[in-house]
């Protein structure tokens, strides 16, 4: 017999404005392996089929199943309910626009951010496909994998303080993102073009060093030492006038 575990639940359905959000118990008992992911499923399933909450991959790679478990931004797939007490209470990812319950509307902020921030690559290069693919050295491709591990969960924006009281701060997954294309050698925006963006309130002197990005990052980011490297590339380029690319986070 497993132990009896209460879920406590934020339930609120934004297209119903005359019902106001509440907490809704549910109790359930813990089985082997259990993650939040899995007992929220069988909750739905045996208890209430209304509860909207995301998940796609199960498996921590979609970042789809973010959201606040006793009080920190977490992946209800990666999350579980072992290591947790038996009151556990769930809560909807904040910053993000409600679409009901714990389902957030990550994808929207994300796409926004991309626009914002040009995330992708810029070359004045034609695609050829029937030329052979370049190598780039191995030391850049870890330091872009690095950077490319994010999986857009959102988990650092909701535990950003800074992202609350300024909400077009680009937060620590904004920064990475462009940390990624300025780390890219076949990206030709000069330095100048990416501190357009990164030398602002809203970029990296937006951030308050609080930590609470890296802390709750569910794929282990190391988001300071982007924040680090980013810094060091705007002192250099500062101090010599206009700049080099220089080696990336964790040198130099
Ligand atoms: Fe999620 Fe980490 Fe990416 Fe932030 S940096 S969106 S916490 S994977
Ligand atoms: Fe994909 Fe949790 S369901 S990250």
């Amino acid at each position: 017999m497993g132990r009896r575990l209460t879920f406590e639940i934020f339930r609120y359905n934004p297209s119903e404005s005359g019902t106001p959000p509440r907490i809704q118990a549910f109790d359930l008992e813990e089985t082997p392996g259990m993650n939040i992911f899995v007992a929220l499923t069988r909750i739905r399933e045996r208890q209430d089929p209304s509860l909207k909450f995301d998940f796609v991959c199960r498996t921590a790679l979609c970042g789809s199943c973010g959201m606040v478990i006793n009080g920190r931004p977490r992946l209800a797939c990666k999350t579980f309910t072992r290591d947790l007490p038996c009151r556990i209470t769930l809560f909807p990812l904040p910053v993000f626009k409600l679409l009901g319950d714990l389902s957030v509307d990550t994808g929207a902020w994300f796409r926004r951010l991309s626009l914002r921030t040009g995330a992708w690559l810029h070359t004045s290069r034609a695609f050829e496909f029937r030329v052979p693919e370049e190598r780039m050295d191995n030391a850049t491709t870890f330091r872009i994998y690095e950077a490319e591990r994010c999986i857009e969960c959102g988990c650092c924006i909701a535990a950003c303080a800074k992202v609350h009281i300024q909400p077009d701060f680009i937060g620590a997954a904004g920064i990475n993102r462009l940390a990624r294309f300025m780390l890219d050698p076949r990206d030709e925006r000069g330095e100048a073009r990416f501190f357009e963006v990164l030398g602002t309130e809203n970029g990296i002197f937006g951030c308050l060093g609080l930590m609470g990005c890296e802390d709750n990052c569910p794929k282990d980011l190391p988001l300071q030492l982007q924040l680090a490297y980013v810094r060091r590339m705007m002192a250099r380029a500062g101090l010599a006038g206009n700049g080099s690319r220089g080696d990336g986070p964790g040198r130099g």
